[in-house]
């Protein structure tokens, strides 16, 4: 198997640019969905892709394409990717490592003249934080056929802003249906990304060789109560919308909690609270909760119960409440080909490695659903995630970026 010379110094200097392209301070990194700075990271890769000569294209929702050709160029090609929008106040490695890792091996190749028997592709894809629309993975989502791209455009942001007329004034035109990939388009799909967690540091690895990723979902609950005068109506009288969500916040946390299973997680992140005075009863509430399990039928017991919690709250205090289920995820497993490939370019590059758990969502999930497809992991300092402290060493993303060099040329090869 030809060792790939990756250029480490060239691709930590791309992940310190691409940082760069933020609407928060250093050493936080904000990229919304097709804000300037979002486009101008996309843009960014691109640029790389072009000037090293690389094939590259990009659909209707922005998602990038950088091509390798292989001596096969009509067979099915060997998919890798990531992403490189991030949350508000987010660290400067999620996704990053994928995308632009991804990128830097397709680069050493190229330079080193490696003709693969397949092709290797790149995908920088769109959206895979829910920031903006409310759903993440959009990208993968649409280009597996597994979102309508009606559904897909009609998604409306805070400002009531729709996803079609954002993606146009960002500059990406065309058709969403023309997203969608032929099902023989990738033999296999292979992510890099940080762990976001701290078991790799723990002890003490290198690798992460992704086996599964948890089923996610996410649900929009609106409570409506009376609101007015903080002085004048008397406790008796109220029906305060903000406490009854901070009795649903409680209910989430201690389901989750008190569940059998040790990865049942759940999260209330986002709370907006009507009209938001200081002297006056809170009159609606609208809050998402997040909640991910490994196992389907676990998660939509989870939910289950706290929709339940929902009605009993509700009956109790008086308030109106909406359920809306934005995004209801499915889990995935590993191809066990891949992850064998993975573990034995790990070896080959004296890398200590172990098996993991994604507890994260990723694109990967959904490409999962149409091609066989796996992740590895690098460490995350402390298992920090979605804020600025998140780090990785240079050495573990180098040797991340080598892995999935070799793991992409392994797979090329079959
Ligand atoms: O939510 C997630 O797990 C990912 O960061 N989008
Ligand atoms: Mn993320
Ligand atoms: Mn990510």
């Amino acid at each position: 198997m030809p060792d790939v010379e990756i250029n480490a110094e060239r691709l930590l200097a791309t992940i310190d640019r691409i940082s760069q392209f933020s609407d928060a301070p250093h050493p936080a990194v904000t990229r919304v969905l097709y804000t300037a700075t979002d486009v101008a990271a996309r843009n960014y890769c691109r640029d790389l892709a072009r000037a090293a000569g690389l094939a590259w294209r990009e659909d209707a929702l922005g998602n990038l394409f950088v091509r390798l050709p292989g001596r096969e160029p009509d067979l099915p090609a060997v998919g890798t990717g990531s992403h490189t929008d991030a949350v508000p106040y987010a660290g400067r490695y999620d996704g990053v490592v994928g995308a632009l890792g991804g990128l830097e091996a397709l680069r050493s190749m190229q330079e080193a003249g490696l003709k693969p028997r397949r092709s290797l592709e790149l995908i920088v894809f769109t959206s895979e934080e829910p920031t903006r629309f409310g759903v993440g993975c959009l990208g993968s989502r649409a280009m597996t056929g597994l979102m309508d791209a009606d559904a897909i455009g009609a998604l409306r942001d805070g400002e009531g802003v729709s996803l079609e007329q954002a993606r146009r004034d960002a500059g990406f035109a065309g058709s969403l249906a023309s997203i969608v990939l032929p099902r023989d388009a990738y033999a296999y799909f292979v992510e890099l990304h940080i762990e976001q967690a701290p078991r790799l540091e723990a002890a003490d690895a290198m690798i992460g060789v992704v086996g599964a990723i948890v089923a996610s979902a996410t649900v929009r609950v609106r409570i409506a109560g009376s609101g007015g005068h903080a002085g004048t109506v008397l406790m008796r009288d109220r029906c305060d919308a903000l406490a009854a969500a901070a009795e649903l916040v409680l209910l989430v946390e201690r389901v989750a909690r008190d569940d059998a299973s040790p990865d049942a997680v759940a999260t209330v992140g986002l709370l907006q609270v009507h009209p938001g005075a200081s002297n006056s009863i809170p009159s609606a509430v609208e809050l998402i909760v997040d909640v991910r399990e490994t196992r389907m039928q676990v998660r939509d017991a989870l939910l289950g119960a706290l929709r339940q919690g929902l009605e009993t709250i509700a009956r109790a205090r008086g308030v109106d409440v909406t359920w809306d289920a934005l995004a209801s995820n499915p889990s995935s497993q590993s191809d066990p080909r891949i992850l064998t490939a993975i573990k034995q370019s790990a070896e080959a590059l004296g890398l200590s490695h172990m098996r993991l758990v994604s507890r994260a969502c990723h694109d990967t999930v959904f490409m999962a659903q149409r091609f066989p497809a796996a992740m590895i992991f690098i460490p995350s300092f402390k298992g920090y995630s979605h804020r600025p402290e998140e780090y990785s060493a240079p050495a573990e993303i180098v040797a991340g970026v080598k892995t999935l060099a070799a793991t992409l040329l392994r797979l090329a090869e079959t």
